[in-house]
């Protein structure tokens, strides 16, 4: 495999919180390769986005900061860049989308000049040019009408049109890399099927990479490559999106599987039982044991914490933090994943 466009290495970032010293994200390591898309998946509050915006440069400085690791983006560590190297590769090189468009759009500009200003931040072109490239990608990213919308404001557009636009501004100078942090889950889910259609033939076109955060693993399953599971702060298990749901090699991901709403988003069936651990009050051993079904109170789920471990011997990436993942790729479950998503009409 050539050398991944990002490289994340042991990061370790840590917030002031009146209760004391918080870690959210606690020796993250992944890869996100050239052209791929890698789902973050993990309940709420397991790092997902403090994992995005310690590498966007993005973690709010007067309370928390990246106390340790890398970010290797084309061979160069973003979390040693300087401010202003950041804010040069933002927008350019990087992009973030959030999950709610209307509080990163600005209220009182009209769309058209918000996706101006994010081109000829970067591009030396004129405001007319940039107007027109504004229309182009309004018309790329589905908003109908673009010639008339481009001069409208934020309010005047729907969740989901206003979602396009964030996707708009953050495609506007071609990044290499988008970063998505729920991109859809404020949104209802015919709109959320439109919007992922489009980041993903947005990705296929541009041959970016994205690296998807959601909450949702069938999210996951619709577009990604590879897939990312994070617990308290942690990488629990990485794998191919197909192994993953074929055959996951932890229990919380087994878990967070066998929660998945059914299609169309409705039926929610029972979460994992107990919750996520409080991070100033984790447990000892394995942060899953005390919900976890497969441990069985055995001591080596409470004595000692096991590390993400490369599972077999040819395995791209395929990693588990389960003292016995092995007990679980025996008793493969039974059921298949549903045939649909990209990577199995592969
Ligand atoms: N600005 C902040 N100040 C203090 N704690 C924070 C801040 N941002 C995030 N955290 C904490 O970091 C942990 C991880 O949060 P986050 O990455 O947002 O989770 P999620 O996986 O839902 O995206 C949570 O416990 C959260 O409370
Ligand atoms: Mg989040």
């Amino acid at each position: 495999m050539s050398e991944p466009l990002l490289s994340i290495r042991d990061l370790v970032t840590e917030f002031d919180t009146q209760d004391g010293l918080i870690r959210a994200v606690d020796h993250v390591s992944f890869d996100v390769g050239r052209g791929e898309v890698v789902g973050v998946v993990g309940e709420s509050g397991s790092g997902k986005s403090v994992t995005a915006m310690s590498v966007m440069g993005l973690v709010p400085p007067n309370v928390g900061r990246v106390v340790q690791g890398q970010a290797l983006f084309d061979g160069q560590d973003l979390l040693a860049a300087s401010p202003e190297e950041m804010r040069r590769l933002r927008g350019d090189e990087l992009a973030i989308i959030f999950q709610d468009p209307i509080t990163s759009l600005n209220p009182v500009l009209t769309v058209g000049a918000q996706i101006g200003e994010a081109i000829r931040t970067h591009r030396d072109l004129s405001k007319d040019d940039a107007r027109s490239e504004a229309v182009e990608l309004l018309t790329a990213v589905g908003v109908d009408d673009a010639e008339r919308r481009v001069d409208q404001y934020p309010h005047e557009f729907s969740g989901g049109m206003r979602q396009r636009v964030m996707i708009a501004i953050a495609i506007a100078n071609r990044p290499k890399l988008l970063i998505a942090d729920e991109p859809t889950t404020a949104l209802d889910v015919t709109v959320q099927a439109q919007v992922l259609e489009l980041l993903s033939r947005t990705q296929q076109e541009m041959q970016s990479s994205i690296v998807l955060i959601t909450h949702d693993l069938g999210l996951v399953a619709e577009v990604a490559d590879r897939v990312v599971v994070m617990y308290a702060g942690r990488v629990v298990e990485t794998g191919s999106v197909h192994e993953i749901f074929q055959e996951p090699r932890h229990p919380y991901t087994r878990g967070l599987l066998a929660s998945r709403p059914g299609l169309g988003g409705s039926d929610r069936l029972p979460a994992i039982p107990g919750q996520a651990p409080s991070l100033l009050a984790m447990p000892t051993g394995c942060k899953f044991h005390p919900r976890c079904d497969q441990s069985d109170g055995r001591a080596p789920c409470w004595e000692e914490e096991p590390s993400l471990r490369v599972i077999g011997a040819d395995a791209d990436d395929r990693a588990s933090r389960c003292h016995y993942h092995e007990e679980l790729a025996r008793e493969r479950t039974a059921e298949t994943p549903r045939p649909r998503g990209r990577w199995w009409r592969r």
